[in-house]
C-alpha cells in the first residue's frame, strides 16, 4: 500500500470513530471538517453545503459547517458552480484544474483543484461535502474514496435524526 493510501485508511478510521461518538449530525459535520482539514494537508477549505427545499422556490445549497476562509458563495443554486453540478447530478465531481472548468465559482484565488461529493439520505441528495485545495490535482482515487466515505457516514447519521 502506498503512503498516501495508508494515510487515507488511517484517517478513515479516525472519522469512523467520530461518527460513532457524535451526538448529532451537526456535531459530526463540525468534527469531520476539522479532522479532514487538520489531517489531510492539501485539504485547505473543507465545508458542507445543505440543500434547502422550500415549497414553491427553486432548491438552493446553503453553506453549513466549514473550515477555511469565508466564502462569498453562501447560497448556491443547483444550476451554478461545481457544487450545483454535484448536487443536481448526484455524482462526485473532481476538478483537477479549476481554471479550466467554466462551471467553477471562485472562493479563493489560491484554489487550484476541488472535489464535491453529494450526501444522500434514503437515495435523495440532501447536501454535499466540498473540498478545495491550493494544489493542482490534489484529489486522486484514495482521496475520492475517503471523501465519499465521509459523505456516506454523514448520510447514515442524518437518517438517524430524520425519521
Ligand atoms: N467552488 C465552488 C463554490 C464553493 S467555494 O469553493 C467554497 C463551486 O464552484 O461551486
Amino acid at each position: 500500500m502506498s503512503t498516501a493510501a495508508a494515510k487515507t485508511q488511517l484517517v478513515k478510521k479516525e472519522i469512523e470513530h467520530l461518527a460513532s461518538t457524535a451526538l448529532s449530525a451537526d456535531e459530526l459535520m463540525q468534527d469531520m471538517v476539522k479532522k479532514l482539514n487538520q489531517r489531510m494537508l492539501k485539504y485547505n477549505w473543507v465545508g458542507f453545503y445543505l440543500l434547502e427545499s422550500v415549497p414553491g422556490q427553486p432548491p438552493v445549497l446553503v453553506l453549513g459547517p466549514f473550515v477555511g476562509a469565508m466564502t462569498p458563495h453562501t447560497r448556491i443554486p443547483l444550476n451554478q458552480g461545481i457544487c450545483g453540478a454535484a448536487a443536481s447530478s448526484g455524482k462526485t465531481v473532481v476538478v483537477h484544474d479549476v481554471t479550466s472548468d467554466p462551471r467553477y465559482l471562485a472562493c479563493s484565488i489560491e484554489t487550484k483543484s476541488e472535489i464535491v461529493v453529494p450526501v444522500f439520505v434514503r437515495g435523495k441528495v440532501v447536501g454535499e461535502l466540498d473540498i478545495d485545495s491550493h494544489f493542482p490535482s490534489a484529489f486522486g482515487p484514495d482521496d475520492q474514496e475517503l471523501v465519499e466515505y465521509c459523505a456516506r457516514l454523514l448520510g447514515k447519521q442524518l437518517e438517524k435524526f430524520r425519521p
